[in-house]
């Protein structure tokens, strides 16, 4: 498959911290039990969420210390939603909410066919008020992008004031797919890999996510 132009960098943010590095690389390598992969994506998305909830809204409340009342800033977190597209964005949700523990959950079942690779949608399930909220769509990898593209499709047309969209893998591909249909729609990921392969795996990548996380292979 050949290469599509590197989109604008505006739009993806790559999380290189070392702690995420170091465990992304742990979770590559094929002989990571299906225990080690889970618990390792567990910890980078709560890194992941420490980065995408960097400028969110924070409100000002009035608390008591020991020693005296203060103004102190708290983040509303019941306007955030987490959206997990099925099945493996559970593994990303999981340990966001871990740290976001307030957050709304929407999910959106996706599976791609695997001729046309194109997203087929099963399950759509948002909570209320969409209109208030910001939403922060998660899977783990940006393949072809047809499915994080049809998901922010179904995903805007309930307006919510905000999305973005965080996985742990993707490639030039899916980015170009993202960027052209959902321009406004900022990516944060671990790492940008080198191109898909027929079949829309991300290489060199590290396999089925899916597979990876719930033991299904
Ligand atoms: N989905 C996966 O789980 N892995 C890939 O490499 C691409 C899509």
């Amino acid at each position: 498959m050949s290469q599509p132009p590197a989109p604008s960098n505006l739009h993806v943010h790559l999380v290189d911290h070392p702690l995420v590095q170091h465990k992304l690389t742990l979770m590559r390598k094929k002989e990571a039990s299906t225990n080690s992969f889970r618990r390792l994506l567990n910890e980078i998305s709560m890194l992941m969420a420490y980065e995408v909830t960097r400028d969110m809204p924070m409100q000002d409340i009035e608390v008591q210390t020991p020693l005296e009342t203060m103004t102190a800033r708290v983040i509303d977190g019941k306007k955030l939603v987490f959206v997990s597209i099925l099945r493996a964005g559970t593994g990303i949700l999981d340990g966001m909410l871990t740290v976001v523990p307030g957050a709304r959950v929407g999910h959106v079942g996706l599976y791609r066919d695997p001729q046309t690779l194109q997203a087929v949608e099963y399950y759509f399930k948002m909570p209320k008020d969409m209109h208030e909220r910001d939403v922060v769509v998660v899977d783990p990898m940006l393949a072809t992008g047809n499915s994080a593209a049809a998901a922010v499709d179904r995903i805007k047309a309930l307006k919510p004031k905000s999305i973005k969209f965080v996985c742990l893998l993707t490639c030039p591909e899916g980015i170009a797919t993202m960027h052209k249909a959902h321009p406004d729609v900022p990516i944060y990921t671990a790492a940008v890999d080198r191109q898909l392969n027929e079949h829309g795996y991300i290489l060199p990548g590290l396999g089925d996510a899916g597979d990876r996380i719930f033991g299904t292979q």
